[in-house]
């Protein structure tokens, strides 16, 4: 995904932009660049590429003097990921110069339109009518060819924008695209990501959609769609620097698979006062409840997955259907949303692009809409009617870990809270479960621990493509397991019910087929024990996975990892961690590149 960020201040912005740039990387992206005014000149550098050639070629930012700029991470969308692609963007008479996150969805029309009056362009990509457009309107007072130049887009954008008449002032406006502005003293910064500014600052402020930011050395300014200037609250970020690094560990991802106690921890224990569940700063009290007549969860990936997870315990504590959509297709399915439904939107980020459509989607329908999401102050938290923070921190590796577990502490808590306004069970299963809830940290740490040999597991069963399969509960765990797998060790993974292998699949099963079989809900063990001796019978390796103390599957599965006993509804959040390990060590003895996996980004924020 793209990411922007601006520097103006009295010192060299060229150094600043390009720290702040290799915090984004974690994003994805495949080129990048600078702009930086120095006197009335604007000086621009992008590659395609690494940012580590944008340091090479500035060496270090040393050849790009000034104290005001702007830069740009590009995951391609609208042309190749080539130098000319990359932003920044000049307008023709080099006054304008423009980074942009999102899409212009009326690119083509307007650059026709500027086309045809003579406007030159030197890229294929849709930001490039942004600079030509501000050239076209500018007469003077560039507040006023922002807002007229926005005013002509459709789409998301989240612009920086520098000016040759405007020495030492930034411009910055937010369209359903992330955009924050880091506060410090005697100099002021905007990014895509809080990552990007806290080594820089931890006062930030979180524009919203169709505010423009203008930013000098010592002041900063916000005005609404309507030009008129509006107040804007400062944010503490309480992340550290540490926090968004490695802290020791080889990886982002391993870092965050170790973190998983204590984010779900952060996601529960505020949220859990004794007997007590308070759901932040809403409350739906029982008649509201009672209105809806379904619950839809919509979401991507593995925010899907967890989705599908979350599920059984809603339908099972609170007696309401519950449908889980995907968003990409839930947001063409002119879905059987009206007032009496209430979505769930499940997402990490708060701006993958399908997930927003289908959140608007719903919303037109009358749905009432709650975020669980992870980013502070992203589109999907601000576009919902209540939204619960999943408090993961800051999760950079592109493929999730606690923000999916953290996902799933939510779902609980939600479960257990409409349940019990619901009185759809009683006081006493009601104890019990926040009770065990409360245990879940503690119970993650332990799946960890007892784990040790997962390394050795992970050689031996992943050595060629592999099948994840388990049933309810289970099986919505081997979907989310199957992925992991995939997407970082590039191993060829497909999860299935596991009572849908003599439907067709189970004709693949071959000697020394690698199988992993989810065994945690205790209600169908046996069932899926005899699709365990099924595989088997055909040559499978069978890897199980299931509660300690489970006897019976020893005796069939070639191997057994186990994790503490739960009650069923909760087993996912613990019976997936295993399973992110068993990715993480297979992509290691693959060498993948497991924070950045190829062909990923951390955040989908186009179609
Ligand atoms: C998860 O490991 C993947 N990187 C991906 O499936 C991700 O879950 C999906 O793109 C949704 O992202 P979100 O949670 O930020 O909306």
């Amino acid at each position: 995904m793209c990411g922007i960020t601006g520097f103006t201040g009295m010192h060299p912005a060229a150094p600043v932009l390009l720290n702040g740039l290799s915090r984004l990387e974690y994003r994805g992206y495949d080129s990048a660049g600078i702009a930086v005014l120095n006197g009335n000149a604007i000086h621009i550098e992008k590659v395609s590429g690494r940012i580590a050639k944008l340091y090479e070629k500035t060496e270090g930012g040393k050849t790009v003097p000034g104290t005001i700029g702007i830069g740009h991470t590009r995951w391609a969308t609208h042309g190749a990921p080539t130098d000319f692609n990359a932003h920044p963007h000049l307008s023709n008479d080099g006054r304008f110069a423009v980074v942009h996150n999102g899409i212009i969805e009326n690119y083509l029309a307007l650059r026709e339109e500027l086309i045809a009056e003579d406007y030159i362009f030197h890229s294929e990509t849709d930001t490039e009518v942004i600079v030509h457009l501000l050239e076209k309107y500018y007469t003077g007072d560039i507040k006023a060819a922002v807002m007229k130049t926005a005013s002509r887009l459709e789409g998301s954008y989240a612009l920086g924008i520098l000016c040759t008449d405007a020495p030492d002032t930034l411009f910055a406006v937010r369209e359903a695209s992330p955009l924050i502005l880091g506060i410090g003293v005697g100099e002021q910064y905007f990014s895509s990501d809080v990552t990007a500014l806290i080594s820089l600052t931890k006062n930030v402020i979180y524009l919203e959609d169709g505010e423009i930011a203008c930013l000098t050395p010592d002041h900063v300014t916000v005005y609404d769609c309507t030009g008129k200037e509006i107040t804007k609250p400062i944010s503490r970020v309480t992340w550290n620097v540490e926090a968004a690094e490695k802290g020791g560990y080889e990886h982002f991802m391993l870092k965050e698979i170790m973190e998983q106690p204590a984010a779900v921890k952060a996601a529960l224990t505020s949220r859990i006062q004794g007997e007590k569940i308070r759901l932040d700063d809403f409350e739906l009290p029982a008649e509201i409840l009672r209105s809806f007549h379904k619950i839809i969860i919509t979401a991507c990936g593995s925010a899907y997955y967890a989705g599908c997870s979350g599920r059984y315990a809603i339908e099972k504590l609170c007696h309401l259907p519950v449908e889980v959509e995907l968003a990409s297709e839930l947001r063409y399915a002119d879905p059987l949303v009206d007032t009496h439904t209430l979505v769930l939107v499940i997402s990490q980020s708060g701006e993958t692009a399908d997930s927003i459509a289908a959140l608007k989607e719903c919303r037109a329908r009358g749905a009432t809409i709650i975020g669980i999401v992870n980013v502070v102050g992203s589109t999907i938290a601000n576009l919902a009617d209540y939204t619960l923070y999943t408090r993961a921190g800051p999760e950079i590796a592109v493929a999730t870990t606690k923000g999916f577990t953290t996902q799933l502490a939510v779902l609980y808590l939600i479960a257990l809270s409409f349940a019990e306004k619901l009185r759809s069970i009683s006081p006493e299963v009601y104890s019990s479960l926040l009770w065990e809830l409360k245990q879940v940290p503690k119970y993650i740490q332990q799946s960890i621990d007892m784990n040790y040999q997962l390394p050795t597991l992970s050689r031996r069963y992943s050595s060629r493509s592999l099948f994840f399969i388990g049933r309810n509960t289970d099986y919505a765990v081997a979907l989310e397991g199957a992925l992991k797998m995939k997407e970082i060790s590039y191993l060829h993974a497909e999860s299935y019910a596991a009572g849908e292998l003599k439907h067709g699949t189970i004709a693949l099963i071959e000697n020394g087929q690698p199988v992993i079989a989810v065994c945690c809900n205790e209600a169908l063990a046996d069932k899926t024990l005899s699709n365990v001796v099924e595989v088997k019978a055909r040559g499978a390796k069978v890897l199980a996975l299931a509660f300690h103390g489970n006897s019976r599957i020893i005796s069939q599965a070639d191997d057994v990892i186990f994790i503490p006993r739960i009650s069923t509804i909760f087993s996912p959040i613990l019976a997936v961690v295993p399973l992110q390990l068993l990715a993480y060590y297979a992509a290691k003895a693959h060498n993948c590149d497991i924070d950045k996996p190829k062909n990923l980004a951390k955040s989908v924020t186009v179609e």
